[in-house]
C-alpha cells in the first residue's frame, strides 16, 4: 500500500539531487527525499551505502558537492550546523557522543542551547527552567535513578537514551538518529522504541531513523528510503521495501 498524503502539506525536510564526494569516491549521489512534519521515516542500505554520510550532509557537518537541501522551506544547503540546529533539526550518532565524566544532567545542560538562544540573549531561558526541562527528559526517558551518575557508567542502551535526551534539550521538530538502537539490549531496546514513538504521537516530533534492525524500522517508520553504493535503491512502506528484488540482493545477493 502506498503512503497517500495531503498535496498542501509542505515537507519538513527535503533533499534534491544531494551528493558527496570523499576523492573519487562518490559517497551520496543525487538523492531525494524528503520528511513531512510529524513523519517517521526510515533510512536504511548496507554498510558503507551513505547514509551517515547523508546525516552528516544534513545537519551540515560535511559539505554538500551538489543539490539542495531545504528544511523548513529554507535552503540550508550551505548554512552552518548550529543555524539548521537553530532551526530546529537536531542528530545522534553512530559512535555515541556523551561526556563521559560529566553527570548525566551535566550532559543534559552541555546542550541546552535552545532556538534562537544567541540571537536574543534575553530570550535565553534561566538556569533554573534549562534544569527543569533536562530533569523533565531525564524522567520521560526513564534514566531518573541515574540523574548524578557520570556518563560513563551507563550501558550502551542508556546511552542512547542519553543521547536522544541531549538531542531533544533545543526541542528540535526532526530528530536524525544514526543507528538508534545498535549496542542496545532488547529490553532498552523496547524502551528507546516506546519513547521514541510517544515523542512523536505526543509531541509531535518528526524522525528520520537509520538503522539495521529492519524489525525497529518497520515497528515505527511509515516509510523507507534505502540506499546502496550511495544511490537511492528503492522507497516505499517497510513492506515495500522488503519484498524489493533490488533491495534484498543488495543485502544478500553476492
Ligand atoms: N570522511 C570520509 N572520508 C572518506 N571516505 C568516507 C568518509 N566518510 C565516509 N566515507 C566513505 O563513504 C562511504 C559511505 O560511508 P557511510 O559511513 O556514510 O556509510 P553508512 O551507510 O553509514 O555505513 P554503516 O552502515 O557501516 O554505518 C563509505 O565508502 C565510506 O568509506
Ligand atoms: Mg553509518
Amino acid at each position: 500500500m502506498t503512503v497517500v498524503r495531503d498535496p498542501s502539506v509542505k515537507p519538513l525536510l527535503e533533499g534534491r539531487g544531494v551528493t558527496k564526494r570523499f576523492g573519487g569516491l562518490v559517497a551520496v549521489q543525487s538523492v531525494d527525499f524528503a520528511v513531512y512534519p510529524q513523519e517517521m521515516v526510515g533510512l536504511i542500505g548496507p554498510n558503507g551505502s551513505g547514509k551517515t554520510t547523508l546525516f552528516d550532509c544534513l545537519s551540515r557537518v560535511q559539505s554538500i558537492d551538489e543539490g539542495r537541501v531545504l528544511f523548513k522551506g529554507i535552503d540550508i544547503t550551505s548554512k552552518k550546523p548550529h543555524s539548521v540546529a537553530h532551526l530546529g533539526m537536531a542528530r545522534t550518532f553512530q559512535v555515541i557522543r556523551v561526556y563521559r565524566k560529566l553527570t548525566v544532567l551535566e550532559n543534559m545542560l552541555v546542550s541546552r542551547q535552545w532556538r534562537g538562544e544567541t540571537i536574543w540573549s534575553q530570550l535565553r531561558p534561566s538556569q533554573a527552567d534549562t534544569e527543569e526541562r533536562a530533569r523533565e527528559l531525564i524522567n520521560f526517558l526513564s534514566l531518573e535513578h541515574l540523574t548524578l551518575e557520570p556518563a560513563g557508567t551507563l550501558s550502551g542502551g542508556q546511552r542512547r537514551l542519553l543521547e536522544l535526551g541531549m538531542a531533544l534539550m533545543p526541542d528540535p521538530d526532526l530528530i536524525l538518529l544514526d543507528e538508534a538502537a545498535s549496542g542496545v539490549n532488547p529490553t532498552l531496546v523496547e524502551t528507546i522504541k516506546d519513547r521514541i514513538r510517544r515523542l512523536n504521537e505526543e509531541r509531535g516530533k518528526a524522525f528520520l531513523i537509520v538503522e539495521h534492525d529492519m524489525r525497529f524500522i518497520s515497528d515505527l517508520c511509515t516509510r523507507v528510503y534505502v540506499l546502496n553504493y550511495g544511490e537511492k535503491l528503492a522507497e516505499g512502506t517497510p513492506e515495500e521495501v522488503m519484498e524489493d528484488e533490488a533491495v534484498i540482493e543488495a543485502y544478500f545477493g553476492t
